[in-house]
């Protein structure tokens, strides 16, 4: 252990480092210090090496395109692990292996695996520096990619080694699982074609994930660390990790309410964190916090304050245009990597959405030709672009802000064609709670044209780091942790009609919406109680500036009481996978749903 040359003199780090470039045995070993100097100089290196396409200057400066190997585009879900001592502390919603016997298969792995390469030590910040809500990490992995993407993701470098110092930091252990022979050259994308694990270890918060180079596999601030182990930190500390949106809202009279909203992933977090007021609100502003993670801890004062631990983006490209997401548009214009997106003849990106006409011709993901005629997507649906948060038009500098912000309304929604209404406000916490757990969002069965729902709880399926059912009552005891309790809603942007189109035109127009929450948290809307919740009347809604009539309102705001009994009929099955684990408030909650719509006229309207 060499500590006169290591920039840091934090012991258990630099054992840490010693100990994993023994078993590894890369070529070097290099402290990253986060400056751009040394972004420029990663950048240029892969470049050179063929991983990177640098973007016409002109046209996207400092911006660089990346394409994957084809066979790593996407988290892995069936090799994502928690391997806690016990199988039942993970649950039914997690793969589980033994411990011993995961860390036992890792360390073959890992033996060798960063030969030939250099292995990077990133220290980094999950929240804003020095902030009492954030948490330190130090990644090592020997990708350049994943590096200079957790510079762009996360607080990294010097400023976070000082923070840290000699106390504890969750490690994080990342090899593409490539090694390179004495001579042997790279390929573009190094991974490992046969073995893929990200592995969360919950007995002593660490993260340990081989085989794969791509977003959430790799990018270990991100996913492992911010959701699965953060949320056993949560559970254990008292606090909340989860995969939403942060966004404020000012009223015209200088208001400003924050919510915290959960969507499943690519189903919207981005878009609706990134909103444009359409017409009819003049005055009315949006801004952006954050768009996939929110770290909530109850105060002393009684309110729950949040923060984005991220600072970028890593968003999905597809379906990014002009009318969708202007804002995202604009924060993509300089200082971006894409990721599996097509190229422009001149140098530039392009993805379907981006504009409504594709160019003529594209060089597709895969470096293939590419022509309208081609009849295959010109950029993978999960290309994505990695981007500082700051470069957002509408980003909030409270963002940056170590107290964070308060939160008034949690929002969650799934993508649901029928049953469930436009919006609605649970009863009570607990009823919330309850609703929140039994979201779900549809996968189209594409045999039977027949949409199945996945039930994905607080859209946290993928992402919680234990027993899905301690995580319910982790959220109900929050109840007793605040005094100023935020209230729950529901949302559903994606109700169909006959022919399959969606009814409401969402993204800017979904500020209807979000101005009825507001106002609700506030004290001044009113609403109607029905079988769900409290749905807003036609009358509760601002309509100016959108043609949008009462009777195709009611055909996304009605409770039809049929479906309303099939759906909470339906939530048995994920209630009874959990056994005796699974909280009795929840299931009380169910059953009075049922007497309610029993009770209920056979199709409920707000009015
Ligand atoms: P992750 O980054 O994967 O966690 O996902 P995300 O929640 O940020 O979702 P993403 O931005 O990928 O979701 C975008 C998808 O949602 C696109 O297919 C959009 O067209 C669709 N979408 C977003 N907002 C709306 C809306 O208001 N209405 C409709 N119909 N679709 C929407
Ligand atoms: C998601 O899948 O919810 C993402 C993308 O945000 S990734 O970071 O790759 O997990
Ligand atoms: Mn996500």
């Amino acid at each position: 252990m060499n500590i006169m040359n290591s920039p840091t003199r934090n012991r258990k780090l630099l054992a840490w480092v010693d100990e994993v470039a023994a078993k590894t045995r890369p070529d070097r070993i290099y402290w990253c210090d986060g400056s751009k100097e040394e972004y420029d100089l990663l950048c240029a290196e892969m470049v050179r090496g063929g991983t990177l396409i640098r973007l016409n200057e002109k046209k996207r400066p400092n911006s660089y395109l990346c394409r994957s190997d084809p066979a790593d585009v996407a988290r892995v879900e069936d090799r994502t692990f928690i391997c806690s001592a016990n199988k039942d502390d993970a649950g039914p919603t997690n793969n589980w292996i033994d411990p011993k016997e995961m860390r036992a298969k890792l360390d073959t792995l890992f033996a060798g695996s960063m030969r030939g390469r250099t292995m990077y030590v990133i220290p980094f910040s999950m929240g804003p520096l020095g902030s009492p809500i954030s948490h330190i990490g130090v990644q090592l992995t020997d990708s350049p990619y994943v590096t200079v993407s957790m510079r762009t993701m996360t607080r990294m470098g010097k400023p976070a080694l000082d923070i840290l110092g000699e106390s504890k930091f969750i490690p994080c252990l990342h090899s593409v699982g490539a090694p390179l022979a004495p001579g042997q050259k790279d390929v573009p994308w190094p991974c490992n074609a046969e073995h893929k694990y990200i592995v969360h270890f919950p007995d002593d918060y660490s993260i340990i994930s081989y085989g794969s180079g791509y977003g959430g596999n790799a990018l270990l601030g991100k996913k492992c660390f911010s959701l699965r182990i953060a949320s056993l930190m949560g559970r254990d500390q008292g606090w909340l990790a989860e995969h939403m949106l942060i966004l404020g809202v000012e009223s015209p009279q200088g208001e400003k309410t924050y919510v915290a909203a959960a969507f499943p992933s690519a189903c919207g977090k981005t878009n609706f964190a990134m909103l444009v007021p359409p017409e009819g609100f003049d005055g009315w502003k949006v801004t952006t916090i954050g768009d996939d993670i929110a770290w909530i801890k109850p105060q002393a004062d009684g309110t729950l304050r949040a923060i984005n631990p991220e600072a970028g983006f890593f968003g999905v490209a597809p379906g990014t245009g002009m009318k969708s997401n202007p804002n995202a548009v604009k924060m993509l214009g300089r200082d971006c990597i894409f990721t599996n997106v097509a190229m422009t003849d001149d140098g530039d990106v392009w993805w379907e959405g981006l504009t409504d006409e594709s160019p003529s011709h594209l060089i597709d993901w895969q470096g293939k030709d590419w022509t309208p005629e081609s009849g295959r997507k010109a950029a993978h649906p999960n290309s994505r672009f990695t981007v500082s948060a700051r470069q957002c038009p509408s980003f909030d500098p409270v963002g940056d802000d170590p107290a964070g912000v308060p939160i008034s309304a949690f929002i969650f929604g799934g993508r649901l064609s029928k049953t469930f209404p436009l919006v609605y406000e649970a009863r009570n916490w607990q009823n919330g709670v309850y609703w929140a757990a039994v979201m779900g969002s549809e996968a189209t069965a594409a045999a039977e044209n027949q949409a199945a729902i996945r039930r994905d709880p607080y859209a946290m399926l993928p992402f919680c780091g234990y027993n899905m059912a301690d995580y319910w009552t982790h959220w109900l005891g929050i109840e007793k942790k605040a005094k100023n309790l935020p209230r729950i809603y529901r949302v559903n942007w994606f109700r169909k009609d006959e022919n399959g189109k969606f009814i409401w035109p969402g993204f800017g127009e979904n500020m209807r919406v979000l101005k009825w929450i507001v106002d609700r948290v506030n004290g001044r809307a009113a609403a109607a109680e029905g079988p769900f919740g409290f749905q807003p009347r036609y009358e509760d809604l601002n309509w100016k500036g959108l043609e949008f009539g009462k009777d195709r309102y009611r055909r996304i705001s009605d409770i039809d009481a049929a479906e309303g009994l099939a759906e909470a009929e339906d939530q048995t099955v994920l209630f009874q996978s959990f056994g005796n684990r699974m909280p009795a408030a929840l299931e009380t909650e169910r059953r009075d749903l049922i007497a309610r719509l029993k009770s209920a006229p056979p199709v409920w309207t707000a009015g």
